[in-house]
């Protein structure tokens, strides 16, 4: 059974997230979506909206599944037994910071692997932070988010201002 975890805050899920977890699942016998906090980031949505945003994305994949993440990821993998995670690469930014991770994770877990899957480059553009900078100021996010991200995205920024 071939099954792998992918990691994220996905504040909020773009289309560049859902494009490594359709990939993933064809790879893949079991792909579990983890929600995870990354206490460096302010996040916009709580835990539960942005596993609302994955459930939602994911309906059409069979094998794929979104778990909540409160603590440490390696805590997680352990406990799930989980030996291999998949993170999206799109830049050579994220290569450093995802090497740093992974190594960081394995001197605590030694079974787990990091697996990276390079993204495609219709959405290597796209990231989660340059999302909400654009909503702001009212860009076009069709083509950025899954529809019902750009709903709340916008529903967001109205109570902001309301
Ligand atoms: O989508 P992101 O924000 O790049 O995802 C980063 C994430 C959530 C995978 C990472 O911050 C994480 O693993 N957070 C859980 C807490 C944890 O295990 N941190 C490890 C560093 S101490």
């Amino acid at each position: 059974m071939r099954k792998v975890a992918i990691p994220g805050s996905f504040d909020p899920l773009t289309n560049g997230h859902t494009d490594i977890i359709q990939r993933a699942s064809t790879l893949f016998d079991e792909v579990v979506v983890v929600v995870a906090q990354n206490t460096t980031k302010a996040c916009w949505f709580s835990l539960e909206e942005r596993c609302t945003f994955v459930k939602e994305s994911i309906q059409s994949f069979a094998n794929v599944s979104v778990d909540v993440c409160q603590g440490l990821l390696i805590t997680y993998c352990q406990s799930n037994n989980i030996k291999a995670l998949l993170r999206g690469i799109r830049t050579f930014s994220d290569y450093e910071y995802e090497s740093s991770m992974s190594r960081l994770n394995q001197e605590l877990y030694p079974e787990l692997e990091t697996l990276f899957m390079m993204s495609d480059k219709l959405v290597a553009h796209i990231n989660s932070n340059m999302v909400k900078e654009f909503a702001r100021f009212e860009g076009e996010l069709s083509g950025w988010v899954p529809k019902h991200v750009e709903i709340a995205i916008i529903n967001r920024i109205k109570q902001e201002t309301s």
